[in-house]
């Protein structure tokens, strides 16, 4: 039907998989049966459907005339598929197609893969499991690959005596057999192939929880299963939560939560049967940071949200994978939201929005929507852009429409195409009619098209004017005109809480009827735009901090540091305007500020450090004065979290060096297991401890990586252990990628390698020597994260030596994020270079 390669004809297409799999965990091989109901619509002789590195020994079909006939198969590597061609013409109607298989059980985090742990005999023990989104599902049995083709599956599993089988379905039915059991999983709604999960291995559940109705269980390694009561808490909360947001009841028959040792991300949306990586979903909620306690929340909750959204209701093809995480990501923020208030969850996500937007000020962005063609085109949408990005913008339609108006649009559309496939534009559409509202034009602004607007504000008594222009970070003459659907919610701070004006900006500039200055045209602060206000209208803003919401003070600081960046203010403006923030205790908006004390960190010459980090004192020393290292009860979950991130500035930026010490101290305190200590301090004292460490703390690092209690703890080590000021330590770091830190925290150890701030360039030289070793063992998509350091190495050799090197060794899977990684290395260094004079005088001994 489609010429396009990567399509499977229409001719032939599923209705009902029965998958039996017999894994050999000792020999890491399975067999796979596929008994498959579908339909002839034409008589064909021939059957194309996904399969890749599997062996497929045999495939008999009986049509509707009840002829049965065995086909010959050929393979085709490079499309992924394999063609069945029958001698007789299949008549038309409902055949039977068997297919038989075996494969490998493989270690690349994806398709049926093995994880490994070692218990507590120190034995190593497998865990076969799989993960099949965008398109692996076709490595472990035969299918029709795509999201489009729903279909339902019965699973069977053999499961080897003393082991636990897990599936998308409730366990029907368990039959002995030689060595172990048969388990059959009731069958699942229809659904995309990319959802479908199987796993065997030595892995525990907890006692089911019954969730009006669902049973609710987490799975982990033995002697974890202390770290699920959190974790059952959140699940409970996001399915009684989404049911009623969604007005629709859970749609599958029960919900398992599965922690596995390696994963490739943090976790994957298989219906009922959710898995993650241990961090994301184990944690010991008395020993662990807030941040990490909203993470394991974040996670549950958006892969729950994906049971609606996503799995009942699911994209047509790939281009619409950033509606599905884009809105889950929504979703995880306002379920995480309404499990506890007092996270200010939104504020926060105003930091996310940022870093998206950091991307999104490029030339090298890329539009929210684009056409995919090949797998490799749909793994290039999981990024920054797809999640943070998009997840803005719909928080930003929501705000602009009201939560309800929203929702309503929301509801009809799971209802309206619940177990079917569907477009971006239908989701848009059903909005529109719930609330009446231009939604697919503005949405289309948004989406269709790269980067983000900065709206110019102008005038004051009466009216204003507003312009939108595209922001970038590095100017260009050729810039487009790009134009958006600007939805802008204006208030002066005159009115009274909550009131605010709505406008559409849709032309390149428009005036607005306002009561009095000063006035804020991203009212609440979710407009995915950044502001330039004029020297009047920002003085005024800026004269009563107080009057600001938490995010709408993030943005200012937020914008203001962009547009340094950028070289579009003078750096003066950025110290003014944190000079205010002697007051300011919310964690997100000194996030924003940190965010350029960190870049101007790295820039200030040597020689100057010491003056800068006596302004970095000095700006937040009376702030950690006034917070205190003691936890005061009943105190706010924000300034409990914004005391471990001005510690950990100070004793790092600030080298404070009666914070450092006291850190280190309490450190010793808790390895020792001498005194309790916060758990919101723990990440700081790490992160001053490997700052300030050497061989011993790196020495040090190592066992408690070896013996951590909780995930959290494991990574909390780890992944500073490149942070020590030291080259050897760094390359040891670098070594142990290859060795002992599995593939699944590889990525982040290295990137945070190339970022180190003595020795970063020699991260660079080590990868570079190391690049095929390296590529060949960090799963694909996670080549991009490993480079995110590069963005620090700014002087100008590193800059060309690292663009040349990628030029001449591609990353298929990470082409846009190496561009952009490499424009943001430069957008750094014309920083450095820009500001270097005035730093140099401003930081003067
Ligand atoms: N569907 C994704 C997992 C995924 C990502 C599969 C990329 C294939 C390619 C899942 O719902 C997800 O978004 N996971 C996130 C965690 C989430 C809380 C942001 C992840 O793995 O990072
Ligand atoms: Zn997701």
């Amino acid at each position: 039907m489609t010429a396009d390669p990567y399509r499977l004809p229409r001719t032939v297409t599923p209705r009902h998989y029965e998958l039996a799999i017999a894994p050999d965990l000792t020999t890491c091989r399975f067999e796979v049966t596929t008994v498959l109901t579908v339909d002839v619509h034409e008589p064909v002789s021939q059957v194309v459907l996904n399969a890749v590195e599997i062996d497929v020994h045999s495939a008999v079909i009986r049509d509707s005339s009840g002829a049965e006939q065995s086909g010959s198969v050929s393979l085709d590597e490079e499309l992924e598929r394999m063609t069945v061609t029958f001698p007789i013409t299949l008549a038309t109607g409902e055949a039977i197609l068997t297919i038989a298989a075996t494969g490998t059980i493989n270690d690349q985090l994806r398709g049926f893969y093995r994880s490994t742990y070692t218990n507590g005999d120190g034995e190593e023990r497998v865990i076969a499991t799989t993960q099949f989104e965008s398109t692996d599902a076709r490595r472990a049995f035969p299918c029709w690959d795509e999201p489009e083709f729903k279909a339902t599956f019965a699973i069977s599993l053999l499961v080897p005596e003393g082991l636990t089988g897990i599936s998308n379905g409730a366990v029907i039915e368990e039959r002995a057999t030689e060595g172990g059991m048969w388990v059959t999983f009731d069958t699942t709604m229809v659904m995309s192939t990319y959802l479908v999960a199987f796993i065997v291995g030595p892995l525990v559940t907890t006692d089911p929880v019954d969730v009006d109705g669902v049973p609710l269980r987490v799975a982990c390694v033995p002697g974890r299963e202390g770290l699920a009561g959190f974790a059952l808490e959140v699940g409970a909360h996001a399915l009684r939560f989404l049911a009623e947001y969604f007005d629709i009841p859970y749609p599958a028959g029960k919900l398992d939560l599965i922690a596995l040792p390696d994963f490739a991300f943090g976790a994957m949306e298989n219906l009922g049967c959710v898995t993650f990586r241990e961090t994301a979903l184990l944690v010991d909620r008395d020993r662990s940071s807030r941040l990490e306690l909203e993470r394991v929340a974040d996670v549950i909750a958006h892969e729950i949200a994906h049971m609606w959204f996503g799995d009942l209701v699911t994209m047509k093809w790939w281009n619409g994978i950033w509606l599905n995480e884009a809105f889950a990501t929504f979703m995880e923020v306002t379920c995480a939201d309404a499990f506890r208030p007092e996270w200010e969850r939104w504020v926060s996500f105003s930091t996310e929005r940022g870093v998206a937007m950091v991307t999104d000020g490029l030339a090298t962005t890329r539009p929210v929507e684009y056409e995919v063609v090949s797998p490799e085109d749909a793994e290039g949408m999981f990024d920054v852009l797809t999640y943070q990005k998009g997840g803005a913008v719909l928080r930003m339609l929501e705000t602009y429409l009201g939560a309800e108006r929203f929702r309503a649009g929301i509801r009809l559309y799971l209802r309206r195409h619940r177990y079917g496939n569907t477009e971006t534009t239908d989701l848009w559409d059903a909005i529109e009619e719930a609330t009446g509202e231009p939604v697919r034009s503005i949405m289309d602004s948004w989406i269709f098209q790269g980067g983000h607007p900065i709206v110019s504000v102008d005038g004051g008594d009466g009216t204003i004017t507003v312009s939108q222009r595209r922001f970038r970070y590095l100017a260009d003459e050729h810039d487009t005109d790009s134009r958006w659907q600007i939805p802008l919610l204006v208030r002066s701070l005159d009115d009274p809480p909550g009131a605010h004006r709505r406008a559409l900006l849709t032309d390149a500039s428009s005036s607005i009827a306002v009561a009095t200055a000063p006035v804020v045209v991203n009212a609440g602060g979710w407009g995915v735009f950044r502001t330039g206000y004029s020297p009047t209208l920002f003085t005024q803003l800026i004269a009563d901090l107080s009057r600001l919401d938490a995010i709408e003070r993030y943005n200012l600081v937020s914008d203001t540091w962009a547009a340094v960046l950028a070289g579009q203010a003078p750096i003066s403006e950025f110290f003014d305007l944190v000079a205010l923030l002697t007051d300011e205790r919310d964690p997100s908006v000194w996030d924003a500020a940190l965010d350029g004390v960190s870049l101007m960190y790295r820039e200030v010459p040597p020689e100057q450090r010491p003056a800068f980090s006596s302004w970095v004192r000095d700006l937040l020393g009376p702030v950690f004065a006034s917070v205190g290292w003691e936890q005061v009860p009943g105190e706010s979950e924000r300034l409990t979290k914004l005391r471990g991130s001005v510690l950990g500035a100070l004793g790092t930026w600030g080298e404070d060096t009666p914070i450092q010490e006291r850190a280190r101290a309490l450190h010793a305190d808790v390895v020792a297991g001498r005194a309790p200590v916060a758990p919101d301090l723990l990440p700081a004292l790490v992160t001053i401890v490997a700052w300030t460490g050497g061989e011993a703390e790196y020495e040090l690092f190592w066992d408690r990586i070896r013996t951590a209690s909780t995930p959290q703890e494991e990574v909390r080590y780890l992944f500073r252990l490149a942070t020590f000021p030291d080259e050897g330590l760094l390359v040891r770091t670098l070594e142990a990628t290859e060795g002992e830190i599995r593939t699944q925290n590889g990525a982040f150890v290295i990137a945070g390698a190339l970022a180190n701030r003595v020795a970063g360039r020699s991260a660079w030289a080590w990868l570079s020597e190391h690049w095929d070793d390296v590529m060949k063992r960090i799963p694909d998509n996670s080549h991009g994260r490993l480079l995110e350091g590069i963005v620090r190495l700014t002087d100008a050799e590193s800059v060309r030596d690292v663009a040349a090197f990628l030029e001449t060794h591609p990353l298929p899977s990470a082409r846009m994020q190496v561009a952009q990684l490499l424009e943001r290395q430069r957008v750094n260094a014309s920083f450095a270079e820009r500001e270097r004079a005035t730093l140099a005088t401003r930081f003067a001994n």
